[in-house]
């Protein structure tokens, strides 16, 4: 793109962040990028724009010449990948925050992008404010990536503060969540790991070249934990993030989760709270680097949008090195995690799928045990998906087949069986 050639918008959508792209646009007028006309699905609301910018037909923007530039911030997954795919096949650059339609349809869009050799741009897509997409395709060599732990979704991360900081009911803090504009307008999307998930679906593929399905990755919500175990944590000095976390093998595979997990207090995700995000990367000779930032809410999410706007201006797009330019990474679930399980009574947990069992507490509303699984029996049965079971792994929970073996060989002589 010409970087004097004006950026005529076309924006699909007018919720908390297209509004707020709306507001962030006139107040940055250098930028020299303005909204032509706007989609929208209900005609009928109140908005905070002259009415004549709106139109409810999206021919109006996709076909219209004089736009050269379509950002989509709309929630429907289906209807985001018609509108991009139009877009790219109309000559537009395309903008987007939908992380379920990215996550869902990564293989066409990957495709769509080779084949019109457009920019498609969705910084907003992954923890909003913080450029955790361009610092990873820019950045991070895929051999020197040893791992990454985030909080990428911000409204699980202002319930656990809200409920076992401030000790708010998790009602309360659901409803606050969704009236400060941080939850999704089906707000099982974030409490029981989805959005997490398509975060990391497509976050694995800038970091490693990982083009996996959010169905390839395990993964759960916060909506089974319980106040008991938040005592359990406050007990041993931990936390408790709903944390994505990716980690190269010994094999050079990756090891990738999204689930809930005790952090240390001197871990920096600690230091996330309410609808912050938080990024840790560690990575050969840099030792561990820390990105946080606002992950959900109107400017917070605007601001990545604007700044994708404005890469357009040089033509930035992504390269996928990870996937094109070297060998990608696989997926592996050949590995063990450390867990914490709580159940309560109506609940068994199939014991014998453990390797061992370090702790044993039975309780009289719930008991809880502290083990080693290996991940594949994770994948295999859900026992600990079930409502009254909540699984939540230790810190530094991804132990290898030679460590275990050592581990184990450590307990039997402590047991003094050896
Ligand atoms: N619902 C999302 C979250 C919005 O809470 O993180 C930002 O992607």
């Amino acid at each position: 793109m010409n970087k004097h050639k004006a950026l005529t918008i076309g924006l699909f959508g007018f919720g908390v962040v297209g509004e707020g792209l709306y507001k962030v646009l006139q107040q940055t007028p250098s930028l020299k990028a303005h909204i032509k006309k706007v989609c929208i699905k209900h005609p009928g609301k109140a908005r905070n724009a002259p009415a004549d910018l709106f139109t409810t037909e999206k021919d109006d923007l996709l076909f219209d010449n004089e736009i050269n530039v379509i950002v989509e911030v709309i929630d429907d997954a289906d209807a985001a990948f018609h509108i991009v795919s139009t877009a790219l096949h109309q000559g537009k650059a395309v903008v987007s925050a939908s992380k379920k339609m990215i996550a869902e349809h990564l293989l066409e869009i990957l495709a769509l992008q080779q084949q019109t050799g457009l920019p498609f741009l969705y910084e907003a897509a992954a923890c909003a404010s913080i450029p955790v997409i361009r610092n990873l395709e820019e950045y991070y060599d895929n051999d020197l990536l040893h791992g990454i732990r985030a909080i990428v979704n911000g409204s699980t991360n202002f319930i656990l503060t809200k409920m076992f900081e401030d000790k708010l009911a998790y009602g309360e803090a659901l409803l606050l969540a969704q009236q400060l504009g941080f939850a999704e307008s089906n707000p099982k999307l974030d409490v029981e790991g989805y959005d997490a998930l398509n975060k990391w679906t497509f976050l694995l593929t800038h970091a490693y070249g990982i083009t996996a399905q959010p169905d390839d990755i395990l993964f759960t919500g916060i909506q089974n934990i319980q106040l008991t175990d938040a005592n359990v944590a406050k007990e041993k000095g931990f936390d408790i993030k709903l944390v994505a976390q990716a980690q190269k093998l010994k094999s050079g595979q990756v090891a990738a989760f999204v689930l809930p997990q005790f952090v240390t207090k001197d871990d920096h995700l600690s230091f996330v709270r309410n609808e912050y995000n938080g990024v840790v990367i560690e990575s050969g000779f840099s030792d561990k680097q820390f990105f946080y930032g606002k992950g959900a809410g109107s400017f917070p999410t605007a601001s990545a949008v604007l700044s994708d706007i404005s890469a357009l201006r040089y033509d930035y797009h992504y390269e996928y090195k990870k996937l094109y330019h070297h060998t990608p990474a696989e997926l592996s679930n050949d590995f063990y995690l450390r867990v914490f399980v709580s159940f309560d009574k109506l609940n068994e947990v199939p014991k014998d799928e453990f390797e061992w069992i370090e702790e044993w507490h039975g309780g009289q509303e719930r008991s809880y045990l502290v083990g080693v699984i290996h991940f594949e029996k994770l994948v295999a049965h859900k026992w600990w998906k079930h409502q009254g079971i909540s699984l939540i792994v230790t810190p530094q929970p991804v132990i290898e087949d030679i460590e275990i073996r050592n581990l184990k060989k450590r307990s039997l002589e402590l047991a003094g069986i050896i």
